[in-house]
C-alpha cells in the first residue's frame, strides 16, 4: 500500500572541520493521509534536521521523500510550517501577515475571497478581535496563533511543526494545543510535529515516533496512541493506559534512545528490557506519576 508521506532512508550529514558528520542515517517513516504524528527525541538528535528536510529547507544527503505521490524537491506551499516563533513581519498587522501568503498561493481567487480566508483562520484561532494589530501589540501566544492561522490558511497538504509551543507558558500551551487539534480535525490535514514534551505528544498524536540519540540517529520505536477522537484533555489523562504509555516514552528516552545505539544510558540502567510496550495492566512507576500541574490545568 502506498502512503501519503514516505520518508525513505533519509540521511543527512553536515560538513565539520573534522570531516563530514552524519546526523541522521536511514530514517524511515510512512505517514497516512490525515494522520497526526509526533517526533520525539533528545535535544540535538536531529529532529529539526528531519523536519527541515521535509520542509524542503535542507537538502538531503541521501534518501528520498514522497508527498501525495510526488517526490519532493525544495520548499513549496504544499507544506505549511510552524516554528517555535512565527517570524511575523513587524510592520504588517496579523491580518496582513496571513494575507501575504494567501495572496501568493491563491492568486487566482478574488481579493474578497482572499481576505475572507485570512479572516476566517484568524477568527478560528481566536484573534477575531485583534487581527488588525501589529505583532508588537500581540502577546507571544497571540503571535503564535497568527503563525498557526498563516500555516492553515494556505491549505497545505501537510503541516510541519517544530516545537510550536516551546516558548509558551503551560496555560497558553494547553490552549494552543486545543486550537491546533481543532483546526487539524476540521481540515483533515496530515501533520508531523517535533516536540520534547511527552504529554503534548500523547494528547495530540495518532502515533509517536521516537528517535535514537545521534549521531546517525534513526527511528528507534513507534508508539500507537489508542485514545478516541475527538479528545479532551481530562478524558485522555484519565485513560487507564495513559501512564503506562507515558512511562514507556520516558523509558525510551532514558534508556533505549541510548542502548539502541550501543551507548550506556547516563543513569546506569542496562536497558535490556523488552523494546515492545509495557505489558497491559503494568503498574505506573513513580517516575510516571501524574504531574499535578497537568491535572490542575485540565480540570
Ligand atoms: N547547519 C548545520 N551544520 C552543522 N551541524 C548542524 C547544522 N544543523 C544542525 N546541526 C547539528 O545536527 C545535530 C542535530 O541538530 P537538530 O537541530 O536537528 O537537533 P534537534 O533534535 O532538533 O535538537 P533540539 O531538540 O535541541 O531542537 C546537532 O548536533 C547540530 O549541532
Ligand atoms: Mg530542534
Amino acid at each position: 500500500m502506498s502512503h501519503y508521506v514516505e520518508l525513505s532512508n533519509l540521511t543527512k550529514s553536515y560538513p565539520t572541520p573534522k570531516g563530514s558528520a552524519v546526523i541522521v542515517r536511514d530514517f524511515n517513516l510512512n505517514i497516512r493521509k490525515g494522520e497526526f504524528v509526533s517526533l520525539i527525541g533528545h535535544s540535538g538528535c536531529g529532529k529539526s534536521t528531519v523536519l527541515s528536510m521535509l520542509a524542503g529547507l535542507n537538502p538531503l544527503t541521501a534518501g528520498g521523500i514522497i508527498l501525495a505521490g510526488k517526490e519532493l524537491v525544495g520548499p513549496g506551499p504544499d507544506r505549511g510550517v510552524v516554528f517555535q516563533s512565527p517570524n511575523l513581519l513587524p510592520w504588517l498587522t496579523a491580518f496582513e501577515n496571513v494575507l501575504l501568503g494567501v495572496d501568493q498561493v491563491f492568486h487566482t481567487a478574488s481579493r474578497e475571497e482572499r481576505r475572507d480566508i485570512a479572516e476566517y483562520y484568524l477568527t478560528v484561532v481566536g484573534l477575531g478581535e485583534s487581527m488588525h494589530r501589529r505583532p508588537a501589540e500581540l502577546s507571544q501566544g497571540m503571535r503564535q496563533r497568527v503563525g498557526i492561522a498563516r500555516a492553515f490558511a494556505l491549505s497545505p497538504k501537510m503541516l510541519l511543526l517544530d516545537e510550536p509551543f516551546g516558548m509558551l507558558d503551560s496555560l497558553t500551551r494547553f490552549e494552543l494545543q486545543a486550537v491546533l487539534m481543532d483546526l487539524w480535525a476540521r481540515n483533515n490535514i496530515t501533520a508531523l510535529m517535533v516536540t520534547n514534551d511527552v504529554d503534548e505528544a500523547l494528547y495530540l498524536s495518532d502515533r509517536i515516533v521516537m528517535m535514537t540519540n545521534g549521531p546517525e540517529a534513526f527511528v528507534g520505536e513507534i508508539l500507537e496512541i489508542p485514545w478516541e477522537r475527538p479528545r479532551d484533555r481530562r478524558t485522555v489523562l484519565e485513560h487507564p493506559d495513559y501512564y503506562r504509555l507515558r512511562e514507556h516514552l520516558i523509558g525510551f528516552l532514558n534508556v533505549r534512545a541510548y542502548t539502541l545505539k550501543g551507548l550506556t544510558p547516563p543513569h546506569g540502567d542496562s536497558g535490556h528490557g523488552p523494546a515492545d510496550p509495557a505489558p497491559k495492566g503494568a503498574a505506573p512507576s513513580p517516575s510516571a506519576a501524574a504531574p499535578s500541574q497537568l491535572e490542575a490545568l485540565a480540570a
